[in-house]
């Protein structure tokens, strides 16, 4: 990383799917904005994908296409540390520590484990229960300042915190405790369909409520057309319009403008010409990044250089705190 002197952002993506338009707007946009203020590490958080069961060819090119992705939207990885989870040992060493130091109570809370316990009933296995220790691990080996996500990891954030506050209560100050970054406009990305609920890049049987940053230009403009508005015709926002409010949201975060100002602009439109101005705006935010996509994941020799020179960059630093760490919990020295 370039100065040691900046403060430091983690932050990470599960490979579980081709990114959303929500994964983008709460968190690959910040990351991107961010990343000349701070030293920052992204991950590809694969370990984190296996609690729930995936095809093995697939996982492993996913993985390569965040990593391209991640290069695509413009994180410079001359700069900060662009890794594979799974490539850095320390995850899974410091999780079982870490596990030590984290109450059932804690974990019972999680909101996500139990959506996830709800949408995958037949694997509800113990990697989904502890999920949110292998993400406090990755946050806090690298002794973050700030982490930049979406309001669904709020949760995931708390329990780090509490985490890195217990085992320094023990044991000194080992770890950074961390800040969250949610971003004031769209933190949370609704479905088009169903804006009553989050949009996610996992869900597959409505291809229509979710928009992938790699859909073409003409399927984008016709997802947002499709998306469910109200039987009225202003578009305002508001709690009551959950459809409108998603889709200026939406342009807002792709555009820069404050809502009021996005709703100032479509002010006296129908739906139907609202609804060309946002995908307007989604296309063109969205199609300079999937030409560059194109050209860094048929670059297989630079991917697989970037990969590897990130997990022996971020290794080096892990290991530190881990080291500290294991001396800290009566772990064998050797000289
Ligand atoms: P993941 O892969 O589910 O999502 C990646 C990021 O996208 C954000 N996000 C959204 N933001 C706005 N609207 C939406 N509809 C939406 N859907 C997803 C998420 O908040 C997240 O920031 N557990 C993490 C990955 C992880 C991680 C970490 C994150 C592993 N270790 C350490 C931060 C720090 C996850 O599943 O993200």
């Amino acid at each position: 990383m370039s100065e040691e002197k900046k403060k430091i952002i983690y932050s990470a993506m599960q490979p579980s799917g081709v990114p959303s338009l929500g994964n983008y707007i709460g968190a690959l946009k910040n990351w991107k904005n961010l990343q000349d203020e701070y030293n920052c590490l992204f991950g590809v958080a694969n370990m984190h994908a296996i609690t729930v069961r995936q095809n093995p060819a697939e996982l492993r090119q996913r993985t390569k296409d965040l990593v391209a992705l991640f290069l695509a939207i413009g994180l410079d990885p001359e700069k900060h540390i662009i890794y594979v989870q799974s490539d850095v040992k320390a995850h899974a060493e410091i999780a079982w520590i870490l596990n030590c130091f984290t109450y059932m109570g804690e974990l019972n809370r999680m909101t996500q484990f139990k959506d996830k316990s709800a949408k995958h009933a037949d694997n509800i296995n113990a990697g989904l229960y502890t999920y949110p220790v292998l993400m406090a691990g990755d946050i806090l080996l690298y002794q973050s300042d700030l982490v930049p996500v979406g309001a669904d990891q709020k949760q995931h954030l708390e329990i780090c915190r509490d985490i890195a506050g217990r085992f320094n209560g023990v044991y000194g100050d080992v770890f950074k405790i961390p800040d969250p970054y949610i971003p004031k406009v769209g933190a949370r990305i609704m479905g088009l369909q169903n804006p009553e609920r989050k949009m996610s890049k996992s869900e597959s049987d409505n291809v229509n409520n979710v928009i992938y940053i790699l859909d073409e230009p003409n399927v984008i403009r016709n997802k947002i057309k499709r998306a469910v508005t109200d039987s009225d015709t202003e578009v305002r926002y508001s709690e009551d319009k959950p459809g409108v409010s998603n889709l200026l949201n939406i342009y807002s975060a792709v555009t820069g403008k404050p809502i009021d100002e996005a709703a100032a602009e479509f002010k006296g439109c129908g739906y139907g010409e609202f609804k060309t101005g946002v995908g307007e705006a989604v296309v063109a935010e969205l199609e300079p990044i999937q030409q560059r996509f194109k050209e860094y994941s048929s670059d297989k020799a630079y991917l697989e250089k970037v990969m590897k020179e990130g997990a022996e960059k971020a290794s080096y630093i892990a290991n530190k705190t881990l080291t500290k760490v294991k001396k800290k919990v009566g772990y064998p020295i050797y000289k």
